[in-house]
């Protein structure tokens, strides 16, 4: 059985892809430094082995691979809170940026070769066109962005020279949560919209603030496509199957290709919760493109990705299933 070192395998999406790799038979070795990470959803749902660490920990990489026999490694471990980025860029280039090339230089120095990378649609800005594709420009508008980018690049040069072969991610919005309720969203603090419209609709927050209702779309507010969690593991387990059975580096978008507006997720929240979920009209946050929907049609034909949870319906409902499980 191959054994894939997962960093970031205690997060959000990081949890989702170790069920799914355990699911698809491999063995796990997680590496989290816990900063946003829950040790009791690894302990008390994966059963995974974890090593507390960073990233940048060289000397820490080193032992793990010299003890450990890692056939590749699934890279979730980031900062990803775009607004923090913006005002704290430093933190993202070290961690996003640093932390990665260390990981990356300890890899090569043990021999593993294949690396599965978690980028983000934020390396795109603003897009030029909808849904976009793959080939679109990236010319990101926020540091968090730009870091992943720089990810992207160096992965590309390492590849060119054969010193690995990757597959990277690029992630439209992910929501939702495992469908057994046994994993879901819990950050600290919470800046995205569903998992903030859900504790409203649970009364733990007066109100859900709108950022912005003056955007150029049908109904003002931004519009974003939102991926179910457990649809990106699954699309991991396919592109670290792709590496395996020897295909070269190549780029995914990994989404929906549907958009949903602010006012849309709130009305539907409303519906799936049959709760009321007041709401505040509130200025524009810095940083945020209008719209961003992704065609997902390569992964679709090259990993034969198929979403089980496409609708915002069930998304919502799993994300309200696992917040009336946490916090009911
Ligand atoms: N929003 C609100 N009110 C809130 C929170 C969010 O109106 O209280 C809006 C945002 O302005 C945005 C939409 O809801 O239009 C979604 O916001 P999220 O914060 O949930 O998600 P983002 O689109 O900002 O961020 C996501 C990922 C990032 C990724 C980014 C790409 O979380 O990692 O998409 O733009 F970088």
């Amino acid at each position: 059985m191959a054994k894939i070192l997962v960093t970031g395998g205690a997060g959000y999406i990081g949890t989702h892809g170790v069920l799914s790799l355990q699911r698809a038979g491999f063995e796990v070795l997680i590496l989290d430094n816990l900063v946003y990470g829950h040790r009791n959803l690894v302990e008390s749902v994966l059963g995974a082995e974890l090593i507390v660490g960073d990233t940048g920990d060289r000397p820490l990489l080193d032992r793990i691979f010299a003890t450990h026999n890692i056939t590749a490694v699934m890279h979730f471990a980031a900062y990803a809170y775009v607004g923090e980025s913006v005002h704290d860029p430093a933190k993202y280039y070290r961690n996003n940026v640093v932390g990665t090339l260390t990981l990356l230089e300890a890899m090569l120095a043990a021999d593993v070769r294949q690396f599965v990378f978690s980028s983000t649609c934020a390396t795109y800005g603003i897009p030029q066109e909808v849904p976009i594709p793959e080939t679109h420009p990236q010319s990101p508008i926020n540091p968090y962005g730009a870091s992943k980018l720089m990810v992207e690049r160096i992965l590309a040069d390492l590849s060119a020279i054969g010193a690995l072969r990757y597959v990277s991610f690029r992630y439209f919005n992910a929501a939702g949560a495992e469908p057994d309720g046994s994993l879901g969203e819990d950050h600290h603090p919470e800046t995205h919209l569903i998992p903030l419209v859900l504790l409203t609709a649970l009364g733990l927050r007066p109100a859900i603030t709108i950022f912005g209702t003056d955007y150029p779309t049908p109904d003002g507010t931004c519009i974003r496509d939102y991926i179910h969690v457990s649809d990106l593991a699954t699309a991991h387990v396919l592109g670290l199957k792709y590496l395996l059975d020897g295909h070269p580096s190549d780029v995914f978008n990994l989404g929906n290709g549907l958009g949903f507006s602010v006012q849309q997720v709130v009305e539907m929240a409303r519906r799936v919760t049959q709760r009321p979920i007041p709401v505040i009209l509130g200025d524009r946050r810095a940083g945020d493109p209008p719209a961003l929907v992704g065609s997902s049609a390569k992964a679709r034909e090259r990993l034969h990705w198929q979403p089980q949870y496409a609708d915002l319906e069930t998304i919502l409902t799993h994300a309200w299933q696992w917040h009336q499980h946490r916090h009911g």
